[in-house]
């Protein structure tokens, strides 16, 4: 079995940055299941599949294989055989998988692959529902937020880096859309675990996040 870290948050939080970053100083290995539902959401966007049609949903899930490799300790993600890492960034994926990652078919094709990897290696995995609902008995579990103002900002500077052009207060409104989808869906909604230490990086810098994250793992 291995040693388990559950980090989960709304999108924008910074759950990927710190699991990174903590993987890489404790030695574990960083299970990003974000992308896993962006890895499918880019087959229904192929197959011209909509996320309100439950059961086409569904069908495509059939002909879907997604897989994850690690090259250079990153994460790759295969669909059917050929990786769409560079894509899973994009907006429109991004959407898509919020939007699907609400039908159950959806969330039951990558529950296997996620506590697959959680049993055979020491991770750190982070997403919406790691500690309520993929590895309840996890060693570890860390509710990761931020206010919409802080995430918005974060995400808005990360933009205007890269030369794209962006507003902010369309950021802030995509932002708490994100956040109502993945909190309100039936199944496997976006929670704080009961046993989970909650972190608000609003006012923290990362390095005072992954200090104090590493500092509630044992290994
Ligand atoms: O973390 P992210 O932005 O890459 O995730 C994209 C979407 O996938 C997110 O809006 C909701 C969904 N998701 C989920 O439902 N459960 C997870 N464990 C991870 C992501």
């Amino acid at each position: 079995m291995g040693y388990n870290v559950a980090i989960d948050g709304p999108a924008g939080a910074g759950k990927s940055t710190i699991a990174k970053l903590v993987a890489k100083k404790k030695g574990y290995i960083y299970v990003d299941t974000g992308a896993m539902y962006r890895g499918l959401a880019i087959h229904f966007l192929e197959k011209g599949v909509s996320a309100d049609d439950r059961d086409a949903v569904a069908e495509a899930c059939l002909d879907a294989d997604v897989s994850v490799k690690y090259e250079d300790g990153a994460q790759q993600i295969y669909l059917n055989g050929r990786n769409v890492t560079p894509k899973l960034r994009m907006e429109e994926v991004g959407n898509m998988a919020s939007r699907a990652s609400a039908i159950p078919a959806v969330r039951e094709k990558l529950l296997e692959l996620q506590r697959t990897l959680a049993q055979k290696e020491d991770v750190i995995m982070d997403g919406r529902d790691i500690g309520t609902n993929i590895l309840p008995n996890a060693d570890v579990k860390i509710y990761l937020t931020a206010s919409v103002e802080t995430r918005a900002r974060r995400r808005y500077d990360e933009l205007k880096a890269k030369g794209e052009e962006c507003d902010l207060q369309k950021i802030a409104r995509d932002i708490e859309e994100r956040d109502a989808r993945d909190m309100n869906r039936e199944i496997a909604p976006l929670r704080k675990a009961d046993d989970a230490v909650l972190v608000d990086s609003s006012n923290m810098s990362i390095e005072e996040v992954v200090d104090e994250i590493c500092g509630y793992c044992r290994l």
